[in-house]
C-alpha cells in the first residue's frame, strides 16, 4: 500500500491533475512528465542526429522487453503493433476457417474486434456473438455457443462500454476444452494490475499504450504463445516484418509473426510454412488437434500447435 506522500509524488508527475480530475483514461491516459520528455528526446535525436536508427531500435527493443516482462512472456512472443485493430488483423489474416469455421465473441467485445472477424466472412469464417445478460455475459451463454467448430474466442477483459470483467480463467477453459484458441483483449485494463499470460494460459493477447499503460497512441502490443508462432503465416505484412536479407528485395515473401530482431521480424516471425499457401490443419490449427469434453475431472490438455 502506497502512503499518502508517495501517491502524492506520483500525481505531481502529471502536471495536468493540478487543474483537473482526470476521468478519461478509458480513452485517452493523462500525460505524464515522463511521456512528455520521451517525446522531446525523439524530437531533439531526430533534429541532432538526423535519422539515428540503431538508437531508436534501442528503445524499440527497451518497449518489447518491458512489456513482455510485464505480462511474463519473453520477448520473442511480443510484436509490437500500431494498433490493437491491427494485431487483430494480422492474427486473424493467418488463420484459415476450413475446419473450424467459427469465431466467437460476447456483446461487449471493442468494435474493431467484432468488424475484423466480420471481415474475414468472405474467408469462411462464421462469427457468432455470445448473448449478454444485463450487463453480464453468463458463462453458460458461452458454453452453448464454443463447440468443436469453433477456432477462436476473442474476450475482452473489460468491456468498454459497461466496465464489467470477464471471467478469463473459465471461458478460456471452455474454449480450450474443446479446442479453440483464446484471444484476450486487455486494452482497458492493462495497467491497472499485474498480468501473466502464462498463468492466464492465454493463446493471444493484446494491449495498446494509450490508455492505463499511459504512453502515446500509435503503439500497442500483441503476445502470440511462443508454439504458435511457427505455425502462423500472416497475409498483411509490412517492412518492419521483414526479415534483413528481404529489406531490400520485392520479390521475395517474408516469413511471419513476433521476433525480437529490430525492424526485420517484428509483427510475426519465425514461420516454417510459405504465406502463399494455407497453412496445414495440423500445423496451423492447434485447435484441431485436440479432443473436446466437457468434463471437469479430464479436460482435454490445452491444444498444441504441433499436434496432438
Ligand atoms: C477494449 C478495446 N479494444 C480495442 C480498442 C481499439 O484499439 P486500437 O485503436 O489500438 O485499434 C480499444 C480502443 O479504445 C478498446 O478500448
Amino acid at each position: 500500500m502506497l502512503t499518502d506522500s508517495q501517491v502524492n509524488a506520483i500525481r505531481s508527475r502529471f502536471p495536468i491533475f493540478q487543474r483537473k480530475i482526470y476521468l478519461n483514461t478509458c480513452s485517452q491516459g493523462p500525460l505524464s512528465d515522463a511521456v512528455e520528455s520521451g517525446f522531446h528526446d525523439y524530437i531533439s535525436s531526430w533534429h541532432e542526429l538526423g535519422s539515428p536508427w540503431e538508437l531508436w531500435v534501442q528503445h524499440y527493443e527497451a518497449a518489447r522487453t518491458a512489456f513482455a516482462q510485464f505480462i511474463n512472456a519473453s520477448p520473442d512472443e511480443v510484436a509490437i503493433v500500431t494498433s490493437v485493430s491491427a494485431g487483430i488483423n494480422s492474427i486473424a489474416s493467418a488463420l484459415n476457417f476450413r475446419e473450424r469455421p467459427k469465431v466467437v465473441m460476447g456483446e461487449f467485445e471493442f468494435p474493431t474486434m467484432g468488424h475484423v472477424w466480420l471481415g474475414q466472412c468472405p474467408r469462411g469464417a462464421d462469427v457468432q456473438f455470445v448473448k449478454a445478460d444485463g450487463n453480464r455475459i453468463p458463462l453458460g451463454h458461452y458454453e452453448n455457443v464454443i463447440d468443436l467448430n469453433t477456432l477462436i474466442v476473442a474476450l475482452t477483459h473489460v468491456c468498454f462500454k459497461n466496465g464489467s470483467r470477464s471471467d478469463v480463467a473459465a471461458v478460456t477453459q471452455i474454449a480450450h476444452n474443446a479446442g479453440a484458441f483464446v484471444m484476450l483483449d486487455d486494452y482497458q485494463d492493462c495497467g491497472t494490475r499485474p498480468i501473466d499470460v502464462k498463468a492466464m494460459d492465454l493463446d493471444f493477447y493484446l494491449a495498446g499504450t494509450l490508455k492505463y499503460l499511459l504512453g502515446p497512441p500509435g503503439l500497442a502490443f500483441l503476445y502470440v504463445r511462443e508454439e504458435l508462432i511457427p505455425t502462423l503465416s500472416p497475409t498483411i505484412h509490412s517492412i518492419s516484418n521483414s526479415p534483413p536479407a528481404l529489406v531490400d528485395s520485392s520479390q521475395e515473401l517474408p516469413p511471419s509473426p513476433t521476433s525480437t530482431e529490430p525492424f526485420q521480424d517484428s509483427t510475426f516471425c519465425k514461420t516454417s510454412e510459405s504465406a502463399t499457401s494455407p497453412p496445414t490443419s495440423s500445423a496451423s490449427h492447434r485447435p484441431c488437434c485436440s479432443q473436446p469434453t466437457n468434463s471437469a475431472s479430464s479436460p482435454t490438455p490445452p491444444p498444441t500447435a504441433q499436434g496432438p
